[in-house]
């Protein structure tokens, strides 16, 4: 199905959307997608068919061999640097001007949705374009790297991706305004995420109970399809844009 066709967006949605006060939404490497960013578990495509996370993002893969892992980010790095938003991105950033409180939980970390025009994007799994020092736990801004990784300018250990790594703890006021963000809104769409990395895949949750409409954009089945209120089966740089469409022409 091309995009330009209208594809099928129930007129029930579309009206609790143009009523909607407060928009939540989550999104996962499946947004990105159509930006040429592989996803995480797509087989054919996914990062990890060809590497096994435990080997890179780990804090115990970076102490081991700190080059492969910095060399696999600056790879990805450059993935993200060539990509474009698409009009998933864009869809989203338009809904965040038409509604009055919008807020974008991301746990990508391509930086794509903020050059897409989204505002105040809450990234619960940080940023590859960011460069931090992997002891003093703060930024550094991108030196030229006279080593793989580079140094620290202040402190001399290894600079490393401003990424959460397997077994690291999310940023906690990051947790903390997406949990609230979810609870507090009236309509939560979870789009291009697979939910099964906890605790972003809780988020739709927390937004049923807290009386939301949840809609699920996504091209396979998750644990959350079977409780989203509406489940559109396809592609987030598609549907998006049809829904923004069928709502506001
Ligand atoms: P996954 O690869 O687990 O899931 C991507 C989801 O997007 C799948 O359910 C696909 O069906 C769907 N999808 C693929 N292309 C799509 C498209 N064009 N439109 C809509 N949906 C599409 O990626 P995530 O759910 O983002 O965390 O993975 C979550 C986290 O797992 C990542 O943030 C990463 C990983 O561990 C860390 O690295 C900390």
């Amino acid at each position: 199905m091309s995009g330009a066709e209208a594809l099928p967006i129930p007129r029930a949605l579309v009206e609790t959307l143009r009523g909607a006060r407060a928009l939540a939404a989550l999104t996962g490497s499946g947004v990105s997608a159509e930006s040429g960013v592989p996803t995480f578990r797509d087989a054919q495509t996914g990062l990890w068919a060809r590497y096994d996370p435990a080997d890179l993002a780990t804090p115990e893969a970076f102490e081991r061999d700190p080059k492969l892992v910095w060399e696999w980010y600056e790879w990805r790095r450059k993935l993200v640097r060539e990509a474009a938003p698409n009009p998933g991105h864009l869809a989203l950033a338009e809904l965040e001007r038409r509604v009055s409180r919008f807020t974008l939980i991301t746990q990508n970390v391509d930086g794509l949705h903020q050059r897409a025009g989204s505002g105040g994007v809450i990234e619960l799994h940080g940023n590859i374009t960011h460069t931090k020092c992997s002891v003093e736990d703060v930024i550094v801004e991108d030196s030229a790297p006279e080593s793989s990784p580079p140094v620290c300018p202040n402190c001399g250990a290894p600079l490393r991706p401003d990424v959460v790594w397997f077994g690291e703890t999310l940023p906690a006021h990051a947790l903390r305004a997406a949990s609230e963000a979810a609870s507090s809104c009236d309509l939560f769409f979870s789009v291009g995420t697979s939910g099964l990395v906890q605790p972003a895949a809780s988020l739709p949750f927390e937004a049923l109970r807290g009386g939301a409409t949840v809609v699920e954009v996504n091209l396979d089945e998750t644990p959350l399809t079977r409780s989203a209120d509406y489940v559109l089966r396809g592609r987030a740089g598609e549907v998006l844009p049809a829904l923004v469409e069928a709502t506001y022409g």
